[in-house]
């Protein structure tokens, strides 16, 4: 490491031993007070490289909360804090141990265990950590397939777009239009007293958000009833593409440790989940899209949940065209990757995940296209990320277009990202 690089790797420790509560983190101090689900398992990734125990801890945590049902919630509420609404008692979903959210988030678990024991230095002590969690995040990848593709079609649906992970992405405009906003009452948002209000979702988009979560809330959380009673039901491509590589992965653990009933399981899911993804794919786009489960249609929304499938085993040839759109949206902005295609007018560079490149999502991507031979494209994403790390800090999310840091700050899985970047280097 350059004396430059090694100042930005320490600043990173920095940003993930501050926001370290002993057996989770928080993703900043302020703006989310809790655990979050996939920040948590990324972050894991950063924390393996200094402390292989931390990191296990970090899943464990996070497992420690799923439900009796397989579900792993989005969120979990440690402990009080007014600085976050929609709070434990907006969601009310009664757990015994620690309040959760009632829903759930992308699934990359299954792909965090794997490269964590996989790098694991004390191998004994990983595969015993490794195989405690195996059957849990086999119940988890389970429940997708019981109670978000009831029709049995190969690939699951999110019900509300906090589950994507890509809060108010544009792929979420169109179906969202059908979510009334009746009788949601007043609240007070915190997001937009800790971050600025231009970069956050709008209030229209908040009252929807909570509309869904009081629905979910009247039928009890009873995951058998929500996937058809919710009139938000979208396929995204790159969730559930997250989903099969987890599963991969995850079978991958299993016949290691001896498992080949849940190596096949697995194995079965990913399989028909790579086929199913076929039908989403846009050849004028050169990129998966969303599908309204709702209406059957595909979305015309070119965003990066359509460029995400490349961290599955997607074909080849289908890796090597998202590789070359990624190449076309570079001419269009300084920093990649963004999460929208910046041609398309809806484009909004600082809001979220409507345009803004997000580390963790880089992160996805360069590792799917390095491992098809993508390097010059994986490397350049790599190089963009670090760049806007020196220019700007360790934001929660950048504009592509300028490389400035928006949301909030000093935040956990961008600087688990930056470890995760500079170690490989
Ligand atoms: C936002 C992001 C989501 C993330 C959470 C905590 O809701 O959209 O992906 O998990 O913040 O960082």
């Amino acid at each position: 490491m350059t004396p430059e690089t090694e100042k930005i790797y320490q600043h990173a420790l920095e940003v993930l031993k501050e926001n370290d509560l002993g057996s989770y983190t928080v993703p900043t101090k302020g703006l989310y007070p809790f655990q979050w689900n996939w920040d948590s398992c990324l972050t894991a990734l950063g924390q393996g490289h200094y402390d292989e125990n931390r990191a296990w801890t970090e899943i464990e945590t996070l497992f420690a909360h799923q439900w009796p049902d397989g579900m792993v919630p989005h969120i979990v509420f440690h402990v009080d804090s007014d600085g976050y609404f929609p709070g434990p008692r907006v969601w009310d979903t009664r757990r015994p141990a620690a309040d959760t959210s009632g829903i759930t988030q992308p699934p990359v678990a299954g792909f965090a265990v794997k490269r964590l024991y996989d790098r694991a230095t004390d191998k004994a002590a990983a595969a015993a950590r490794a195989r405690a969690l195996l059957q849990r995040i086999d119940a988890w990848h389970r429940w997708f397939y019981q109670m978000r593709d009831p029709a049995g079609e190969g690939l699951v649906a999110i019900i509300h777009p906090w589950e994507s992970g890509r809060d108010n992405s544009i792929d979420w405009d169109e179906a969202f239009e059908r979510v009334p906003t009746e009788g949601v009452g007043d609240y007070v948002r915190r997001d937009t007293q800790h971050a600025d209000p231009a970069h956050r979702p709008t209030k229209a988009q908040y009252d929807r958000y909570l509309y869904l979560v009081q629905l979910f809330r009247s039928l009890g959380w009873d995951n058998s009833r929500l996937h058809d009673a919710s009139p938000f039901r979208v396929v995204d491509p790159g969730f559930n593409a997250i989903l099969i590589r987890s599963m991969t992965d995850l079978a991958d653990l299993a016949d290691a440790f001896g498992d080949p009933a849940i190596a096949a399981a697995n194995r079965e899911r990913a399989t028909k989940g790579l086929a199913a993804l076929e039908t989403l794919w846009s050849e004028p786009d050169g990129q998966y899209l969303c599908r309204d489960r709702v209406t059957g249609e595909l979305i015309q929304s070119a965003s990066i949940g359509g460029i995400l499938p490349v961290f599955a085993a997607v074909p080849r040839v289908r890796a090597h065209e998202i590789a070359r759109t990624i190449e076309g949206w570079a001419t269009k902005v300084k920093y990649i990757v963004p999460s929208h295609d910046p041609a398309d007018p809806r484009f909004e560079p600082k809001r979220y995940w409507r345009a803004p490149a997000w580390l963790v999502t880089n992160y996805m991507i360069q590792d799917g296209l390095r491992a098809v031979g993508e390097t010059v494209v994986a490397d350049h994403i790599v190089s963009s990320s670090l760049e806007l790390i020196t220019q700007s800090g360790f934001a929660e999310y950048y504009d592509p277009t300028t490389g400035e840091p928006c949301g909030g700050g000093r935040f956990t899985w961008t600087a688990a990202m930056v470890i995760e970047f500079l170690e490989a280097a």
